[in-house]
């Protein structure tokens, strides 16, 4: 995690005299990832009160949180600006309007918009928002440059723009375009209302390899993003902080989860190894369709075996939650073995749910000395029923 930080800082200063990374906690919310994240010199991108708090909780000060989301309650965002945000992305004109209206706004807290490029991100649907029609942003046009209005006539602390097109973008050819809409549209802002942008924040989205995929290096992607920009804004004569919010690029390959097989059989021809999690640590097979590579860990040293038959790892949730469909793995893979997944350190343990009532799993830390420790314990059952309530006239 941190090599990957220190590389993008590495490849960006040289090319931008001001710099930014914002680390986006929805990835991996673990409090100790937020702080080895904050350590290295990123503010914490932050999308909800609970990815707020939780910033605030592993020591991190608002002013250096920055809160996006496209619904934000009236109390989300009191919050955020009674705790001195240092940036809120606004979405919509209501944020606008609750934000005008706003009874607190301290002095380091600084807006931004959400902008939508309009670009496409070629990439799953479910991870496009940079596209035309997207539920994300003011589309670049007369809407953003109302809502830029909007903040000038409300006295609002405007201090640029924002754009994030997709995730897992293997092709970056969407977040140049993005990126150089929105540094040609603070260009006409400057033209058009006097407005000086003084952060440009591009957005994260860099793709990782999961199976055989072959994402473009930090260093090569940070030159073409900021290589893009750099004339826009130097005709422009616009020098604003530019600012990058990876998240998966950043924790998804430092993160692996082990599970224990429980059985393994077979079924009309296929050989099903069911391992002790699944859709509830790890909704992405289910949601995306992803694909992992696996590692077969015996539970004992033993001889290497041959390839097995055609196997499915499959979950125990009660779904058919195929964690790896036609996985390669031994033929004398056995009950208390372990399967290794890699490359799960995003979006994995951040959208692990209770599904069937599983507790979720805990997670270590292996820091640079190879020190294990336990940074998030094992949830426990009595803790998933705490928040339930039966009337009661209904117990039996
Ligand atoms: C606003 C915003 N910024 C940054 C990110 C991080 O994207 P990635 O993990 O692909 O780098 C996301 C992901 O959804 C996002 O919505």
């Amino acid at each position: 995690m941190r090599a990957r930080v220190r590389a993008y800082y590495e490849a960006s200063a040289v090319l931008w005299p001001r710099v930014r990374l914002s680390y986006a906690s929805k990835a991996n919310g673990t409090l100790a990832v937020l702080a080895v994240m904050s350590a290295e010199g990123c503010w914490i991108d932050v999308a909800s009160e609970g990815e707020l708090r939780a910033a605030l909780s592993a020591g991190i000060p608002a002013e250096r949180c920055c809160m996006h989301g496209n619904n934000k309650s009236a109390a989300e965002i009191e919050l955020a600006l009674d705790e001195g945000i240092g940036e809120i992305v606004a979405d919509n004109f209501e944020e606008l309007s609750l934000l005008a209206t706003a009874p607190s706004f301290q002095p380091n807290s600084r807006v931004l918009l959400r902008l939508a490029p309009g670009v496409d991100p070629k990439t799953h649907d479910k991870i496009s928002t940079g596209q035309a029609e997207t539920k994300f942003g003011f589309p670049i046009g007369d809407t953003a440059d109302a809502a830029v209005r909007y903040c000038i006539n409300s006295g609002l602390p405007l201090a640029g723009f924002h754009c994030h097109v997709g995730s897992q973008l293997l092709d970056p050819t969407a977040q140049v375009e993005g990126a150089r809409a929105i540094a040609q549209f603070a260009v006409e802002m400057k033209r058009d209302h006097g407005f000086e942008t003084q952060v440009l924040n591009l957005g994260g989205g860099l793709g990782v390899r999961y199976t055989d995929e072959e994402p473009m290096s930090i260093q090569d992607y940070c030159t073409m993003l900021i290589g893009a920009v750099k004339p826009v804004l130097r005709e422009g004569g616009l020098e604003p902080e530019l600012v990058q919010e990876p998240g998966r690029s950043l924790v998804a390959e430092a993160g692996t989860t082990l599970y224990t097989v429980g059985t393994v059989k077979t079924m009309a021809g296929t050989r099903y190894v069911v391992v002790d999690g699944g859709l509830g640590d790890n909704p992405r097979p289910a949601l995306y369709g992803a694909k992992y590579a696996l590692v077969h860990i015996p539970a004992e040293p033993r001889d290497a075996s041959e390839p097995g038959p055609r196997t499915t790892v499959a979950g125990r949730h009660c779904e058919t939650d195929t964690l790896f469909p036609q996985a390669i793995l031994p033929a004398d893979v056995q009950p208390g073995d372990l399967i290794q997944v890699l490359t799960t350190g995003a979006y994995a343990s951040s959208m692990a749910s209770n599904y069937n009532r599983y507790p979720r799993p805990a997670t270590v830390l292996i820091r640079e000395s190879g020190r294990v420790e336990l940074v998030q314990r094992r949830e426990t059952i009595e803790e998933m029923l705490d928040r339930e309530i039966v009337p009661e006239d209904l117990l039996v």
